[in-house]
């Protein structure tokens, strides 16, 4: 199975971040991501093997979710993988802490993820092109109470993302 552990947007986070995918697409074309895949990945682990979910999880169930509210107010763009994403000027603590419990928690029980570092964003659109100026969007107040252990299913048409548990 392949997994990762994010955040996943309510609905009105969710409608707020199809918004700013318009915005942006209307200066950078590419692809968009569907609303219901819309998240931030805390941690990617790739393939897991069927038999090591439980371990997954019980990895997961040893870390506090933190409440806090993070402030999306920051479209950006990377050259080097063509995205553009929604970010957030300041990472709250408590999300930089869950970040590093999880994660600390997936090594210790030896389930191997992407070391990358942590950088909170949310995907909007792939294949973008480098905007000339980044559109001014309103910022998005996102209230954190908790994260989900999520399955990508490649299908023809992409991929979906099922939520298979959230703390
Ligand atoms: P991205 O949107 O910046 O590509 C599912 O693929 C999620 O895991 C995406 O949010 C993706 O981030 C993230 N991810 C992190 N590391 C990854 C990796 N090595 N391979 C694929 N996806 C990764």
């Amino acid at each position: 199975m392949r997994l990762f552990f994010a955040l996943w947007p309510d609905d009105a986070v969710c409608a707020r971040l199809a918004h700013w995918s318009r915005e942006l697409h209307a200066v950078c074309g590419g692809r968009p991501m569907r609303a219901e895949n819309l998240h931030l990945t805390l941690a990617f682990l790739g393939n897991v093997e069927d038999a090591r979910v439980e371990e997954v999880e019980r990895a997961a169930e040893a870390v506090a979710p933190r409440r806090c509210s993070l402030i999306l107010d920051q479209p950006g763009y990377w050259k080097h993988n063509r995205i553009a994403w929604a970010g957030a000027s300041t990472a709250p603590a408590e999300l930089e802490t869950l970040v590093r419990e999880l994660r600390a928690a997936l090594a210790n029980s030896r389930i191997h993820f992407d070391a990358k570092s942590f950088a909170s964003h949310v995907t909007l659109l792939r294949e973008a092109r480098e905007p000339a100026v980044m559109p001014a969007l309103e910022s998005i107040e996102w209230r954190l109470d908790g994260f989900a252990l999520v399955q990508s299913v490649t299908l023809p048409r992409g991929s979906r993302y099922e939520i298979l548990k959230s703390w």
